[in-house]
């Protein structure tokens, strides 16, 4: 019998994960109750409701949300349902992701139920009918758990929840220095995809890939990862020689001869094909380096050199970067994969985040979305929407990282497919995913490998 992972310890070595939370139409429909409506999920940004009355709505299955600013301080979310007979109080525009919108009262299309940024019902028509027997409690709309963290809101439909800061756990500690409720989107995309939301996940949870799925970035260098388990979430980074730590982070140098022209190699190769994990403030200082520092200039000073040169012209327009201690940078490295569905690739400019969820019941399907923000001088932040974008328009890389997704959705499903085995060093987030959704659905654990 094969011995079933117990604990973080067991996935420091070799595990195997049974196909069946990617494929089962049981357990698609199990994660609904057990896990969607148990845990904090991330459901926009702050500065999507800056003013009263603004909102925004998110989905979750058939479960939908209204997160609205009913203060200065103060943010609210609902259940996106008319208590009256049930029709969802706010709809989603065709094609779009999510509605928006300002509004200082929420009126059912139905038969106008009106409902105040409390929440409570504040107009019924002909009310008396039913006797004295609309209680505030029962014509108010239902309350849903809201906090927020780095800038995002975050909902949990478990009345019960612990709260947000006990669920993130080492996370807020490690990535609070980095400030990143002060980035604002450069661009935002989603799409449907073929596949799991663990399989969309999972592609962007690890380094292993990268040789050979991105195999442009080899002349940069390696790009040998590692992924760290922290209770329910996970990172990962790159390992660095000792005095470079802060290689294990976003902001790497290149390797090869003269590092001063592989880095803005790797640099300019990443802004066209990937457009994220740099700004152009990063791009143009990499491509001074030839200009500014001798041939043979070691790479660790390279590295000191490129940083300190963007960092500076940034703070001329207004932008200033936290600092943070290399052990710091060494530790946190370049992603948090935040339980269940959401990731994080901080750096201390910008960052690119990767949010998965179900389409509907169907394992098969999954809305993906991936948002690039970055350190914007006050107010020059553009103005972005949620863009349904094709497959063939997003950036290339990205593309390269889509191309596996369906496939290996189809190839799971094979008959003689025996069960996914992560790399127990490069792929470890994965593994800890599994071991972590198994304790919400009470299935799907991985086995260690004998
Ligand atoms: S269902 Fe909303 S007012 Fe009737
Ligand atoms: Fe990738």
């Amino acid at each position: 019998m094969a011995k079933i992972v117990q604990s973080a310890e067991d996935l420091i070595g070799p595990v195997t994960v049974p196909a069946e939370a990617y494929i089962s139409s049981d357990y698609a429909r199990a994660e609904q109750h057990r896990l969607w409506r148990k845990t904090w999920l991330q459901a926009g940004r702050i500065e999507d409701i800056p003013e009263i009355g603004d909102f925004i709505t998110y989905e979750i299955g058939p479960d939908s949300v209204i997160i609205s600013r009913a203060g200065a301080d103060e943010i609210r979310a609902f259940h996106n349902v008319c208590p009256h007979r049930g029709r969802r109080l706010i709809d989603t525009p065709p094609g779009k992701r999510n509605a928006k919108g300002k509004r200082m009262s929420f009126i059912c299309g139905y038969h106008a139920w009106t409902f105040n940024l409390e929440g409570r019902c504040t107009y019924i028509e002909h009310k008396d009918d039913w006797q004295g027997a609309l209680s505030d409690a029962r014509t108010s709309l239902g309350k849903v758990q809201v906090d927020t963290w780095g800038g995002w809101l975050w909902i949990n439909l478990d009345p019960d929840c612990a709260p947000l800061g006990d669920y993130l756990g080492a996370i807020p500690e490690m990535l609070d220095p980095y400030q990143l409720q002060n980035m604002r989107y450069r661009w935002r995309k989603w799409i449907v995809f073929d596949c799991n939301w663990k399989v969309a996940m999972e592609a962007f949870a690890e380094t292993y890939h990268v040789f050979s799925t991105h195999p442009e970035f080899n002349d940069f260098g390696q790009f040998r990862g590692w992924a760290h388990t922290h209770g329910l979430h996970t990172n990962i980074g790159y390992e660095a020689p000792k005095g470079m730590e802060e290689d294990s982070g976003k902001l790497r140098v290149g390797s090869g001869a003269d590092p001063r022209l592989t880095t803005a190699d790797m640099q300019n190769f990443t802004w066209a094909n990937a457009n994220t994990n740099t700004t152009q403030t990063l791009v143009d200082a990499a491509n001074r380096l030839k200009d500014e520092l001798p041939e043979g200039t070691p790479a660790t000073e390279v590295s000191r050199h490129w940083i300190q040169s963007a960092r500076a012209a940034d703070e001329k327009r207004g932008v200033v970067w936290p600092v943070i201690a290399a052990e710091h940078t060494a530790k946190a490295g370049t992603a948090w994969q935040v339980f269940p569905n959401f990731q994080i690739g901080h750096a201390v400019n910008n960052m690119l985040c990767y949010s998965a969820r179900p389409f509907g019941d169907d394992p098969d399907k999954c809305i993906f979305e991936a948002a690039v923000y970055e350190l914007y001088p006050q107010g020059e932040a553009p103005d972005t929407e949620w863009d349904y974008t094709a497959a063939e328009n997003w950036p290339p890389v990205l593309q390269q990282d889509f191309a596996n997704m369906a496939a290996v959705q189809q190839g799971m499903k094979n008959v003689g497919f025996r069960g996914t085995q992560p790399n127990p060093y490069m792929e470890r987030a994965v593994a800890s995913l599994h071991f972590n959704l198994a304790r919400f659905m009470g299935a799907g654990a991985p086995t260690v490998m004998d």
